[in-house]
């Protein structure tokens, strides 16, 4: 099995921490889409896409990368790190993988500290996040999934 999660992390490193952990335990390559444009995924079995969440979305470079590499039929999944971690926060790359008629094969999303706007002034939220339970569960995720 081939697999490779492609990521951005440029609020805080919070998302950096849950590839890099599942990199690190699983063996997953790692593709910085703030830094890699293009990349040919057709050899790959299982295709991930992770990211902080920018305004209820993806952050640009993760969409723009899977606009225009990933091919059709693929096998997906999606980790997000958020402020407010709720389901509606994956639509933009959901709706990518649908219009590519990908496969989903699962998603996962944990708290990440937070000190956009207004948060700043308190000292930002979920701090501390992610934390060894959540990277531990994100390990457990991705293992379920690689079969
Ligand atoms: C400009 C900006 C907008 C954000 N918008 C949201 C949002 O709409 N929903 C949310 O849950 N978190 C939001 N956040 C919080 C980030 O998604 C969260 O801190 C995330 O863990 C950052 O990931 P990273 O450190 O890997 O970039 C926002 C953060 C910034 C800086």
């Amino acid at each position: 099995m081939r697999s490779v999660i492609i990521y951005a992390s440029t609020h805080h490193g919070n998302t950096k921490k849950v590839v890099e952990t599942i990199a690190q335990n699983c063996g997953v390559e790692l593709v910085d889409a703030t830094k890699v444009h293009e990349k040919d995924l057709s050899e790959y079995d299982l295709i991930g896409f992770a990211s902080g969440i920018f305004f209820s979305k993806f952050a640009e470079p993760v969409l723009k990368f899977a606009r225009e590499n990933l091919p059709e039929n693929k096998d997906v999944f999606f980790i997000a790190t958020a402020g407010n971690p709720i389901q509606l926060n994956f639509k933009s790359i959901s709706d990518i993988a649908e219009e590519k008629k990908c496969n989903e094969r699962g998603r996962y999303q944990c708290k990440g500290y937070d000190t956009y706007g207004p948060f700043k002034l308190v000292g930002g939220i979920q701090k501390g996040h992610p934390n060894e339970e959540e990277l531990k569960a994100a390990v457990d995720f991705y293992k379920s999934i690689d079969k």
